[in-house]
């Protein structure tokens, strides 16, 4: 298959999937960009990290949003491979630097960022969430913010600051600070 057959497939199969284009969904992106947005470093230059890449939505807004190129991790080489070329061909004015290993065994190096995202299904899925989240601390730079937003847990963790609920789904927000 050709580059541009395999992201036509992609766009093709995001936008028939009826979770993308549901009341929930909008609803989602707009909560977890809303919480986001204002907890978002303001120093320039900024050190960004979001793990847990998916389709990479969330990554292309956070470039945007923070006007930078930021380190986007996952663990699936084909969900790295397709987001890299689908950041190329749309011409994000911000490219991540795309790494791919599994954030909660794999280095993320120490006192790096100045904000690490976790959003989504991504603790969820991940195979030990403590770890993963207790490195992604490890790798906050001296006032850098860890910033969750937890979707798709059974039960809502104990700690978190804030839950938001739309009928099913919640999501819990959590913010640490280094
Ligand atoms: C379904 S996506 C959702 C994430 C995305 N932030 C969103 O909200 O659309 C979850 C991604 O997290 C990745 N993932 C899960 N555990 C991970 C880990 N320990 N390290 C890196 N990536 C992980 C999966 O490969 C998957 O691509």
């Amino acid at each position: 298959m050709t580059e541009d057959a395999e992201l036509l497939a992609h766009y093709v199969e995001r936008g028939g999937e009826p979770w993308n284009v549901s009341l929930e969904a909008s609803w989602l992106d707009y909560e977890l960009r809303a919480w986001v947005k204002p907890r978002l470093p303001v120093k320039w230059p900024v050190a960004a990290c979001n793990i847990g890449i998916g389709v990479g939505l969330w990554d292309d807004w956070l470039g945007h949003e923070l006007g930078a190129s930021i380190t986007s991790i996952d663990a699936d080489p084909e969900v790295c491979r397709r987001f890299r070329l689908r950041q190329a061909r749309e011409r994000h004015p911000n490219p991540a630097i795309v790494r791919c290993f599994d954030a909660s065994t794999g280095s993320l190096g120490v006192g790096r960022f100045d904000v690490i995202t976790i959003v989504g299904s991504t603790l969820a899925e991940a195979v030990d969430r403590v770890a993963l989240e207790a490195r992604a601390l490890a790798a906050l730079a001296t006032g850098g913010v860890l910033l969750i937003a937890d979707v798709g847990n059974r039960e809502p963790p104990p700690d978190a600051d804030e839950l938001r609920r739309l009928g099913e789904i919640w999501v819990a927000f959590r913010e640490r600070r280094a």
